[in-house]
């Protein structure tokens, strides 16, 4: 059977250090709101909530009535269509999840083994992943400590010959740097493929992301900006690469005769009523995008008094859709991060940690054994996100906001 990594003692005790600490439990009574005299009707703020009031229903009741629920029915190709429109591609490939979705663009891509895949050491632990179930080796870079980005002026650094594409992650809703990006690129003979995850509906210089690389890949997990419960996709312009990753989702089926097999495929397909919901979730992008813009304004204009707190940023050149309303907790703000995340689970707010880098990674530790990533490290010690879902009220952000300032408060 197949055995759990586990890290020398040694090592944990100087991990420890960095990462975050055990999940505080959530206290399930919220009080009266004082700033607003208005009661919650939720027994906790969760950090992101899915919003199913369109057409979800409708088009999923359709899939039941019509007897069409597996993957063949037409909600899959009207969703592909649709997203990859508004992500201004031709083409889309819609997959089972994010993970599934971003594993077929780089093996459609050909990367395998002996090659190398450059990827932020900041991230969710599925961009490593879907670089090995290639083969491939991953190589890290260090974000920013700003956007939290993968800094792009240290990508160059990391090619080397066996070097195939960068994949880069626009962390909680925010653009990369593309253009430096895809111009080493070019300039080294790269693919880039963007893991869009957290992004959708991101604009980087008015174009919008998941059309900036060779392909990009999407999640639709519940928590994401629109969601299909489990769900991804692939999107291009390259009519090719569409064809060849639709044929290897699919086990790779041929045309010539069926039950022949010229590619090693995979079975990554959506349903229909998958597909369904993510058609109804398309067609309200734009609305949940600027409720999740609207909230983090109401958020910066809040937090900003409070001293300690790195907030969000948006470059010029951005749009963010802040998937996650992120915030950095510095010496000033008197307690920790995760003392801070204990008062508000106690007052019934759930929040998250920031990623726990790559390279600390129990499955990671040693491919990465001595290599460092301090803004990654840091990031992962003081960052958090706060509730930052489209269900959200103003309310319930002024809430947030004065238990912050309260919990600071208590402190100084
Ligand atoms: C950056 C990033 N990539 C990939 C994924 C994986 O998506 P999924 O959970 O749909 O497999 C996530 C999920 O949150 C993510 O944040």
């Amino acid at each position: 059977m197949i055995e759990e990594t586990r890290l020398p003692e040694s090592v944990m005790a100087e991990l420890l250090k960095i990462i975050p600490g055990p999940e505080p439990p959530l206290e399930v009574r919220i009080p009266r709101i004082p700033v607003a005299e208005e009661e919650i009707t939720r027994r906790i703020i969760p950090v992101s909530d899915p919003k199913l009031d369109g057409n979800e229903l409708r088009y999923l009741t359709q899939c039941i009535q019509s007897n069409w629920i597996s993957s063949a029915g037409r909600f899959v190709r009207d969703f592909e269509e649709a997203f990859a429109a508004v992500m201004g591609c031709s083409h889309g490939v819609a997959c089972s999840n994010g993970t599934t979705a971003l594993h077929l663009a780089l093996a459609t891509l050909g990367l395998g083994p002996g090659d190398e895949a450059i990827i932020p050491a900041f991230t969710m632990i599925a961009t490593a992943n879907a670089v090995r179930y290639t083969g491939a080796t991953p190589v890290l870079v260090d974000s920013e400590r700003e956007t939290w980005n993968p800094d792009v002026t240290k990508l160059s650094a990391a090619v080397t010959p066996r070097t195939r594409g960068i994949l880069l992650v626009h962390t909680y809703g925010h653009p990369v740097d593309m253009d430096p990006l895809l111009e080493l690129a070019d300039r080294r003979g790269l693919w880039v493929v963007e893991d869009a995850a957290e992004a959708h509906g991101a604009r980087y210089k008015d174009r919008p992301i998941g059309s900036l690389g060779r392909a990009a890949s999407f999640s639709f997990y519940a928590n994401k900006i629109i969601t299909t419960g489990e769900g991804g996709m692939v999107t291009t312009n390259d009519p090719e690469l569409a064809r060849v990753a639709r044929r290897l989702r699919d086990h790779a089926f041929s045309d010539e005769r069926h039950f022949w097999h010229k590619y090693l495929g995979f079975n990554y397909r959506m349903t229909n009523m998958q597909a369904a919901v993510g058609l109804a979730q398309t067609e309200r992008l734009e609305e949940f995008v600027e409720i999740r813009r609207a909230n983090a304004a109401r958020y910066t204009q809040r937090l900003s008094k409070i001293p300690g707190l790195t907030l969000p940023v948006e470059r010029p050149w951005a749009r963010n859709v802040y998937w996650m309303y992120g915030v950095v907790v510095e010496d000033a703000f008197g307690i920790s991060r995760d003392e801070l995340r204990r008062r508000l689970a106690r007052r019934g707010i759930e929040t998250r940690t920031f990623f726990i880098p790559i390279h600390l990674q129990p499955i990671y530790y040693s491919l990465f054994k001595g290599q460092g990533y301090p803004v990654a490290e840091e990031l992962c010690q003081r960052g958090m996100y706060l509730p930052s879902g489209a269900t959200l009220s103003e309310t319930e952000i002024a809430y947030i906001c004065d238990a912050v300032r309260d919990v600071r408060d208590e402190t100084t």
